[in-house]
């Protein structure tokens, strides 16, 4: 069988998706009872991180060490990646001696290229378009609180950014519809709102969006990359923020999600990650149980 990847959420059936969650289930299970589980011993995964990163990080490593392998971090700043050398020599030459490589960058083609030229599973840990393991990590917690996605409504207030995108891959493989409300200028790809044209809806404001939801989720107003724009995007964004206020237009047993990290006073009001609806932290924790899910797939099932 070929090199499987994961690049974006499309990279896996719909069934792959939902055995992938459901394994991080158990693999939280197993780690609270404290067994021991080593499917990737001496197996060792390249970390390549061209932006900041906390959970990310803490999560590959952790749960390489918690699977008997190893994590290496390497950063363009004192690689040979940040000196130009091509991104197809790096990729044959750094997947000829570890077993998997992690990327977190900028250009989503990086990634691909990376993909194109490496012989073992390469993940995007995000990049300016998408960011696919968050959404793993996303779903397993709504199926853990509050059972299967499926047919539900999902609110995308905010940006239309690279958590945007990967909601509306998400809509499509765990089929549920989502409502996406962003400021004027800031709507997700309009190729990507066009070919699922059946699950996602724009709407005019964050009350319309939120309106009956199960689960709603925001992000910072700029991202990685962007932040000589945060001070003008403070304006753009106004009246975009997610409240404890807006939540009650939602479903009564409605979800708060947020990738974290937030911003307190701006995307999220000061006591929304607080409130009783908000999962934010077990979506964070679960990053751990859904990558290693997602490296058992990739690493001990091919
Ligand atoms: N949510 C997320 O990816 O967090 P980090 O940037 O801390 O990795
Ligand atoms: N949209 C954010 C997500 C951070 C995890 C960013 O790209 O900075």
């Amino acid at each position: 069988m070929s090199t499987r990847h994961f690049l974006t959420l499309l990279d896996m059936t719909p069934d792959e998706l939902r055995s992938i969650i459901h394994r991080a289930t158990e693999l939280k299970a197993m780690r609270n009872r404290g067994e021991v589980y080593e499917p990737l011993k001496n197996q060792v995964m390249a970390m390549i991180f061209e932006k900041s990163s906390t959970r990310t990080r803490v999560s590959f490593e952790a749960g390489m060490a918690q699977f008997g392998g190893h994590a290496m971090f390497l950063s363009p700043r004192d690689t040979q990646l940040g000196r130009g050398e091509p991104i197809s020599d790096s990729a044959r030459v750094i997947s000829s001696m570890v077993d998997v490589v992690m990327i977190r960058t900028f250009s989503h083609t990086l990634v691909e290229e990376f993909a194109a030229n490496s012989s073992v599973p390469v993940i995007n840990a995000l990049t300016d378009v998408y960011h696919p393991c968050q959404l793993l990590a996303d779903m397993q917690t709504f199926f853990e609180v509050r059972g299967d996605i499926a047919g539900k409504t999902v609110s995308w207030i905010g940006d239309g950014n690279n958590m945007c995108h990967s909601y509306i891959n998400a809509a499509r493989q765990f089929d549920f519809q989502l409502r996406i409300a962003c400021p004027s200028g800031f709507d997700p790809a309009n190729k990507l709102v066009t070919e699922n044209q059946n699950r996602v809806t724009i709407c005019d404001t964050p009350e319309e969006a939120v309106a009956g939801s199960h689960l709603v989720v925001t992000d910072v107003w700029a991202s990685m990359g962007q932040e000589d724009e945060q001070e003008e995007r403070m304006e753009q964004f106004d009246g975009f923020q997610v409240s404890p206020e807006l939540m009650d237009l939602a479903a009564a047993d409605a979800l708060f999600m947020h990738c974290l990290p937030a911003h307190r006073g701006e995307e999220v009001s000061e006591d929304m990650l607080e409130d009783p609806r908000s999962v934010v932290f077990d979506e964070a924790e679960n990053r751990l149980h859904a990558q290693k899910a997602l490296l058992e797939f990739l690493l001990v099932k091919r």
